[in-house]
């Protein structure tokens, strides 16, 4: 029997249902907005692989220093026979935790890219004999079931993932995240941090145009799964800096008065001239309010590291 199990916590079509509730949601208020979890098809996964090697896409490499210095400490202070990851992706950071853990019993991947879970699931599976791979194929905004595997256990949200929420979505989720948990199991979170405007801008504004095909390709997936006609050509990819909410946002701007077919919920979209659908928001982070956070859902911040540069941040946070 393989160790590498796949489950799909969701019914086959509810990613169907969900991406035309969404859409029909999203495309008829204004502004326009579109939930994040639509970027990651196969094709969205791998161009997220892409960013993480852009010279100006600095998150992936902090949070890889931060991991590869304190993977001992972590794993030491968590105890964990079990990990858990939420957004896991490629997984490729956390083999640098896997390396520090040689006694877990079971790694749980958590992601809604199907391709993104099979790859790095039969990867893992073939690199560490003795490793359990539970993946599941589902939405971590949703309310998860784990498996049955021992305790304790360290839940991982890496990547500055959390950020992608807006705060009353940050507040559920992390309250989801604690009721996962028995007391003495811990959150490890990856947190960007609030830093220079440019610096933080050309994180998602590469001179490559890698971010821009990724935050198009949303158009993509429209088009593919619900007959859409959109022109990813007409639309241009806009990265700013909201001072005051302290997050990038990501949108797309209607480079002309256009309408847009969505046949499969038999509705036309009028894009302005110049009008803008907000497709994902990138909050940056302070330590004391990322303390704030956790404690409101239950889970006590007992470790904080951050990269030499201090540009991200890795907490551990135990539940109560
Ligand atoms: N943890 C990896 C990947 C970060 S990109 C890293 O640090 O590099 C964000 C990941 O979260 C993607 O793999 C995406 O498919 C997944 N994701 C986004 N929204 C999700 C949701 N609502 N439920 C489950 N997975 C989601
Ligand atoms: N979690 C990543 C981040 O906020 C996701 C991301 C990186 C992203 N670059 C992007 C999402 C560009 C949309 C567009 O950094």
């Amino acid at each position: 029997m393989s160790p590498f199990h796949l489950t799909r916590t969701l019914p086959e079509d509810a990613t169907g249902a969900a991406l035309r509730a969404d859409v029909l949601n999203g495309l008829t208020r204004t502004p326009k907005t579109l939930p994040p979890k639509w970027f990651y098809d196969a094709l969205g996964s791998a161009l997220f692989d892409r960013i993480t090697e852009l010279p100006e896409y600095y998150p992936t490499r902090a949070e890889r220093e931060i991991l590869l210095g304190r993977a001992a400490e972590i794993a030491a202070a968590s105890g964990a026979r079990t990990l858990v990851e939420l957004g896991s992706g490629s997984s490729d950071k956390t083999r640098h935790l896997l390396d520090a853990m040689p006694g877990l019993h079971a790694y749980v991947p958590v992601d809604v890219s199907e391709s993104a879970l099979r790859q790095a699931g039969e990867a893992l599976v073939a690199e560490r004999p003795g490793l359990e791979v539970h993946a599941l194929i589902a939405d971590f905004t949703a309310g998860i079931r784990l498996p049955e595997t021992p305790g304790p256990r360290l839940v991982a949200f890496l990547g500055g993932t959390i950020g992608n929420l807006v705060p009353e979505e940050r507040a559920a989720f992390l309250t989801s995240v604690r009721a996962l948990l028995a007391p003495g199991d811990a959150l490890l979170l990856g947190t960007d941090l609030v830093k220079d405007e440019g610096v933080l801008v050309a994180a998602y504004d590469d001179a490559a145009g890698v971010t821009a095909a990724f935050n198009k390709n949303v158009l993509s997936v429209m088009n593919r799964e619900l007959g859409a006609d959109f022109d990813p050509g007409a639309f241009d990819h806009v990265a700013v800096w909201d001072a005051e909410r302290e997050w990038i946002e990501m949108r797309l701007r209607s480079r002309t008065a256009q309408t847009v077919k969505v046949p499969a919920l038999d509705l036309a979209v009028d894009f302005a001239a110049g009008e803008e659908l907000r497709t994902e928001v990138s909050a940056k982070f302070r330590r004391e309010g990322v303390k704030a956070e956790l404690a409101t859902a239950g889970l006590n911040l007992t470790h904080w590291w951050t990269d030499a540069e201090g540009r991200f941040a890795l907490s551990l946070s135990v539940a109560g």
